[in-house]
């Protein structure tokens, strides 16, 4: 199969525009689409119809057990599929939406594929915050199921050639958006109980939703090393090897930034003896610090929203220069950082060093 692929990027298209017409169509035939969004690419398909869905499964390569979001542009496509929403639930809706936050909620009916929930008795929903996925979920007048549009277990695609790298010959079309505003997942909450539940940190902070008012219970583990050897995610996909390059990636966790240098200053002669082609992630005043083969910043160390920004392109772009050995300096947890730090300490697997 051949990926279709116009080379036009699309800012403000409206639901005419033929593009997106085109996406409409291929969508409503059962095809899978990649797609931009706010936060990463996704690959969407007709969340109504399971064939459509096996084959987001099939061109990921990803687990069946590992439930898909539904995208949705605006709030009367729930009808049919989801229960009567609580006065929180719909408070969330009102503050965050369009945007990069995923509600899970109680799943009613038939009317969405059984493959999109893994069979849960719920289904995370979220309505982006894209012109383009916007118009591409109205013209064609589905819900559409859509995980990231990267191989399972890769770092999410942030552009359309990420997409590219990954997926091309393997689906139907990709609209190109240019890069992403945002450069990480939405935040998942389940709203399945009274209490509202973190499963996956993102785009929307904690500090976000307790200003609006919203107490949300987390686990502490969620960013630590031991978390995949505990009694087990509660979202199913946070078990799975994740975001990680293809070199191994070493996480580096201190509060002295002389320790985190010191440390991987020895490594990096080590590695270079062995002939190993290395590279450091660290943030723009402290570039000069580390000489090897690839330097890559995620930003300024004061703007975490760089950092959510640039890492899976930064990932991305060790493998694309064939870095064998990738030290990476934590940033920290706070904002944004908070899920950043998630998503290295998935990338890193048991690859975590704590000075
Ligand atoms: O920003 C995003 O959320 C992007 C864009 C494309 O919208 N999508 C995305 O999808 O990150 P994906 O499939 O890569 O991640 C979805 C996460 C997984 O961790 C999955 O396990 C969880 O949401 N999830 C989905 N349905 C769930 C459910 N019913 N209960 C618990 N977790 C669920
Ligand atoms: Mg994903």
């Amino acid at each position: 199969m051949k990926t279709s692929y116009k080379d036009v990027q699309l800012k403000q298209p409206d639901a005419s525009h033929p593009i997106i017409q085109k996406a409409a169509q291929v969508l409503r035939q059962g095809g899978v689409v990649a797609i931009p969004t706010e936060t990463v690419y996704g690959l969407a398909a007709d969340a109504t119809s399971t064939e459509a869905v096996r084959r987001i499964f099939e061109a990921k390569g990803r687990p069946a057990d590992n439930p898909l979001i539904v995208h949705i542009a605006n709030r009367s496509q729930l009808d049919g599929w989801i229960g009567k929403l609580d006065q929180q639930t719909e408070a969330l809706m009102d503050r965050f939406w369009p945007g990069p936050l995923t509600l899970v909620l109680p799943l009613k009916g038939e009317r969405i594929s059984p493959l999109v929930s893994a069979g849960l008795s719920s289904v995370a929903v979220r309505m982006p915050a894209h012109p383009v996925a916007l118009s591409v979920i109205q013209a064609c007048g589905k819900p559409l199921a859509a995980p990231s549009a990267n191989l399972s277990g890769r770092p999410s695609p942030t552009c359309a050639t990420h997409v590219k790298q990954d997926l091309d010959g393997r689906i139907d079309l990709l609209v190109d958006g240019g890069s992403c505003e945002v450069g990480l997942e939405s935040t998942v909450l389940a709203c399945t109980s009274d209490k509202i539940e973190l499963l996956r940190p993102g785009a929307v902070t904690l500090d976000e939703l307790n200003e609006a008012g919203f107490e949300v219970q987390t686990d502490n583990e969620i960013t630590e090393a031991h978390e995949q050897q505990s009694e087990g995610p509660r979202s199913p996909g946070m078990k799975y090897k994740h975001y990680a390059p293809a070199g191994d990636l070493v996480l580096v966790v201190s509060k002295q930034f002389e320790n985190t240098k010191a440390w991987i200053e020895t490594k990096l002669s080590a590695a270079a003896k062995q002939g190993l082609r290395c590279g450091v992630l660290t943030y723009s005043e402290r570039v000069y610090n580390y000489d090897t083969d690839l330097v890559l910043t995620l930003g300024s160390i004061h703007e975490p929203q760089a950092w959510a920004r640039r890492l899976y392109d930064s990932l991305r772009a060790f493998d694309q220069a064939g870095i064998e050995k990738i030290y990476v300096e934590a940033c920290p947890a706070q904002g944004v950082g908070y899920a950043v730090l998630n998503r290295l300490y998935k990338a890193a697997q048991n690859n975590i060093v704590l000075l």
